[in-house]
């Protein structure tokens, strides 16, 4: 069902196995993201939506089979090559992952310290990105004094900080209100239409994939739009089912199936 050929795909997985003592994970998963691309990776708790996005950042290794991105072959790399190579990859991991003893400005500019680059650079695209996510005004605060909401948002800045142009969802909204969920997928929203990027976003929320898939965000009035057609924002839906791609098709397809598994995600 996957007619994108690895060969122009921004992030390709082939023949990917993956597994622990207790058996694998991941078992004969194949698949590919075109570029400015959503990958909305769909799947029960437990079947390798955050191993597939760690594969795709070069934080694990598969068992057998490959990984690229970028046009490179992140399964065979050096470390060295790794630390290089994850300077493109936004991930923006599950839990937040954010430093509890640094403010959100320390925690935003973090990359590009380890990079070390010039502070008065490092200071103007800071205040750059936490104006774009809408929190310029808490730089000086501690994770803990944020909501949920906002701590998802500053994780968000941090993964993108380096401008990446792949960046890696892990259930961005995963316990979050509908309200909160709402201002992140507009947040998603805004990256892929304004800079292209490519993404793959782990989610337990088919709605966030639907709203991907259903609208846009317009510059011009700097607003989020009705989609003229889906396909046109180029978001496709994969589910995972006992480590393999049980479905992969777009979010039409998805929405009219009378598979008794997939209906299950839409409810
Ligand atoms: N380091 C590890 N050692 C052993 N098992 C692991 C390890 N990492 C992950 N697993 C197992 O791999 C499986 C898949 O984990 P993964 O975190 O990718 O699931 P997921 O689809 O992201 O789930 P969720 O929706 O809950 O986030 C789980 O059963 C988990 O226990
Ligand atoms: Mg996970």
């Amino acid at each position: 069902m996957n007619s994108s050929r690895p060969a122009d795909a921004v992030v390709s997985i082939e023949n990917v196995r993956l597994g622990f003592e207790e058996g694998d994970v991941l078992r004969q998963v194949s698949f590919a993201v075109q570029q400015r691309e959503t990958l909305v990776l769909l799947g029960e708790t437990g079947s390798g939506k955050t191993l597939t996005l760690k594969l795709a950042a070069g934080l694990l290794r598969p068992d057998s089979g490959r990984v690229s991105v970028l046009g490179q072959t992140v399964s065979e790399m050096s470390e060295d090559d790794l630390l290089d190579f994850r300077r493109k990859i936004g991930f923006v991991f599950q839990e937040g992952a954010l430093f509890d003893s640094l403010t959100v400005a320390d925690n935003v500019a973090y990359r590009l310290r380890e990079d070390r680059m010039d502070e008065q650079e490092i200071e103007s695209r800071v205040s750059e990105i936490l104006r774009f996510v809408e929190l310029e005004h808490t730089s000086d605060l501690l994770p803990s004094e944020l909501s949920g909401g906002m701590r998802r948002r500053v994780s968000i800045a941090r993964a993108l900080i380096n401008r990446p142009p792949v960046v890696l969802y892990d259930s961005p909204t995963a316990g979050l209100d509908p309200v909160t969920s709402q201002t992140i997928i507009t947040l998603i929203l805004r990256l892929r239409d304004l800079y292209g990027v490519t993404a793959l976003l782990a989610t337990h929320r088919l709605q966030d994939g639907f709203a991907l898939a259903n609208f846009r965000f317009d510059p011009e009035s700097n607003r989020v739009l009705p989609a003229r057609d889906s396909a046109a924002q180029g978001t496709r839906f994969l589910v995972y089912r006992d480590g393999e791609v049980y479905f992969e098709g777009s979010p039409e397809l998805l929405a009219a199936t009378s598979d008794p598994y997939l209906r299950k995600f839409l409810v």
